[in-house]
């Protein structure tokens, strides 16, 4: 019988084998900060050198300080990690030191990505950065 255990199992070994780091996959798989959050502060959207699509939404308070942040993803399991990780990442953050998080801060969350997939961590952190500048372009920060 195929479990839903063993599918995950399965998952987890080829992305292992792949070149995909244990914190990787596990944001992979888990995909926690998956989804939209209804009234987002900011909505903003970017498509990757390889086609997919990001869109983010953040939530701001009165401070700057980010709240909370949920991506939609059409794309690969490199895309899809860089961007839980980058939300771990930037929550409770300033928007300003939310803009300092640079692809070798996730690369390193993640622990390790194949090589081929950097451009997918470019996407997740670029995606993010162009929601926060739309931000402060909108409140005139
Ligand atoms: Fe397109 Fe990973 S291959 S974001």
């Amino acid at each position: 019988m195929v479990t839903e255990i063993t599918i995950s199992n399965a998952e987890r070994k080829m992305l292992s084998e792949a070149g995909y780091g244990e914190s990787a996959i596990n944001y992979y798989l888990e995909k926690k900060y998956m989804g939209i959050i209804e009234n987002a502060d900011i909505i903003s959207q970017k498509i990757g050198s390889c086609g997919d699509i990001m869109k983010v939404y953040i939530k701001i308070d009165d401070n700057n300080l980010i709240n909370d942040v949920r991506y939609e993803i059409t794309g690969c399991a490199g895309a899809i990690s860089a961007a839980m990780a980058v939300v771990d990442l930037v929550r409770g953050k300033t928007i300003e030191d939310a803009l300092k998080i640079n692809d070798g801060d996730i690369f390193n969350a993640l622990e390790n990505i194949p090589e081929k997939k950097h451009h997918c961590i470019q996407l997740a952190v670029k995606t993010m950065h162009k929601g926060i500048k739309e931000y402060k372009i909108e409140k005139v920060l």
